[in-house]
This record gives C-alpha cells, structure tokens and sequence, in this order.
C-alpha cells in the first residue's frame, strides 16, 4: 500500500517533499526530477527552492522530465507546459534548461515523440522522484480513464472535464483548450523510484479515495499507484475526507520514525 499523509495544508506537503528532494540531492550528484505542472505542485516547489538556497546546494547536474504537453501548441505559448516549467520549476530551482525536458508536443514528430522520451528517461537512469498531480477523474500526467496500466509516453485526447478544469488558463475559454496531449504513460510513470502525489480540496476527495482504497483500474488511473513499491500520497483534510482508514494512515505517519524519511 502506498504511504498516506494527512497535512494541514498544501505548505506542510511542500515541506515534506522539500525534504525528500534535499536528501535525494545529498545522496546522489546528478539527480533526476519527474516534474508536473497544475496548481497541486506549486508549494512544493516553493517550499524547494527555498531549502536549497537556504542551504546553498548546487544544482546545475539535476535533470529533470516533466509528465506532459499539450499537443500543437507552440512551446513559446505562456501556457505550454515548456513555458509552465520553466516558470514554475526552472528558474526558481536554478536549473540547466538543457538539462529539463518536456514532451515534444510538435505534431510533424509526434508519432516517434514518446519513444524517443522514454528513450531518454531511460539514458539519464530513470526519473528518482516523481512529483504527481490528480485530475478530478483520477489522471495522473495526462493519462485519462481507460488509458493502459503498462503504457508508455504517447497522443492522448483530453476529455471534455479536463479541458473545462484547464480552460481557466486560456482566459476561461474551453475551446481554446488544445483537443491532445503528449503524455508519460502509466508504466513510464510506474517505473520513477518514488512517486509522491498531492492532492487538495475537497474537489479531490473522490479521486482519492478510489485511488488509496479503491480496486486497480484503468478507470482510476492513479489507483495503479497500488502497484509502486514507493508511492507516498499527500493530501489535506478535505481530499482526505472519504477516506476510510483516514486514523489508521495518521497514526502511522505520527508514529513513524524519524530517520526514516518517506
Ligand atoms: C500536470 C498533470 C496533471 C495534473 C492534474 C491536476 O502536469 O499532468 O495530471 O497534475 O490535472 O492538476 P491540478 O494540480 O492543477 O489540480
């Protein structure tokens, strides 16, 4: 079972991943991140670069790979998902942008786009920490419900939910939301050494709780996390809030030792 974690907020989840990351980058010299973009990651982020300037850590050998992009849409647009982690990721963390990739989402090369990504996944040593948003229906990267457990980076179609929830980063306006994406696949995904999935508010309560206490389906594409031998889910109080085991999952994490780490 993955490890679950009751936070008060989406700060006390940033702080618990900075963690992670801080030991990660001690341990290892040319560390490699599994980025996401969406609102979930944002803290974490923060909480990150904050951590490492405190405690003057040099990153320009960390690698990074984002889980996706849109389809057809130019990198330069302020909404690529490029132009998302640059923001978001890059330039805070002061990383190599030659050394952080995003899906190639340019429709001339899209066919061979995922296999050369996984390729390259592959080549840098696979991804160390893989960060994890979930939609409201339980995607994790772009992967829909029905996509395929073992699959790997290729074109999806976005659903008609997903694009209302995306429509307000293009001014509000679903059809200017692309129709495609590039995404990592599950198995792409499954195959990061730790996963560690956000989720808050109450919007996420339902997706959660199949993802954690639910069966593995495609249905509920995140519900593969139950295959990881390292995935940590970190919610708040109310993406939380339909879990069963809710006591259980606290008082393990209350009594965790320390040295331990997650
Ligand atoms: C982002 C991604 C998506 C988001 C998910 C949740 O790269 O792959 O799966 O993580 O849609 O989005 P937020 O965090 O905005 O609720």
């Amino acid at each position: 079972m993955a490890e679950v974690i009751i936070v008060k907020d989406e700060d006390e989840a940033g702080e618990i991943y900075a963690e992670a990351v801080l030991r990660l980058f001690k341990e290892k010299s040319d560390p490699v991140l599994g980025l996401a973009t969406g609102s979930s990651p944002l803290a974490a982020y923060r909480h990150l670069a904050k951590r490492l300037q405190r405690e003057g850590i040099n990153t320009e050998n960390v690698r990074g790979f984002a889980l996706d992009e849109y389809a057809g849409l130019d990198p330069q647009h302020p909404q690529s998902y490029r132009s998302t982690i640059n923001r978001t990721v890059v330039e805070p963390l002061h990383l190599n942008p030659e050394l952080v990739r995003v899906p190639n989402g340019n429709l001339d090369t899209i066919q061979t786009a995922g296999a050369d990504y996984d390729a390259a996944i592959a080549k840098a040593g696979g991804v160390d920490i893989q960060i994890l948003g979930i939609g409201t229906d339980g995607h994790i990267g772009f992967n829909e419900p029905g996509s395929s457990l073992a699959s790997g980076t290729r074109i999806k179609t976005l659903t008609e939910q997903t694009r209302i929830d995306n429509a307000r980063f293009f001014d509000n306006d679903v059809t200017k939301v692309p129709t495609h994406c590039i995404t990592q696949g599950i198995g792409t995904i499954l195959k990061a050494r730790h996963l560690i999935l956000l989720a808050f508010g109450e919007g996420k309560a339902q997706a959660i709780s199949e993802t954690v206490e639910g069966g593995i389906s495609s249905f509920c594409p995140a519900s593969a996390l139950q295959l990881h031998p390292h995935a940590t889910i970190i919610v708040d109080e109310a993406a939380g809030g339909r879990l069963r085991n809710k006591d259980y999952y606290k008082w393990a994490f209350k009594n965790k030792p320390e040295w331990q780490g997650i």
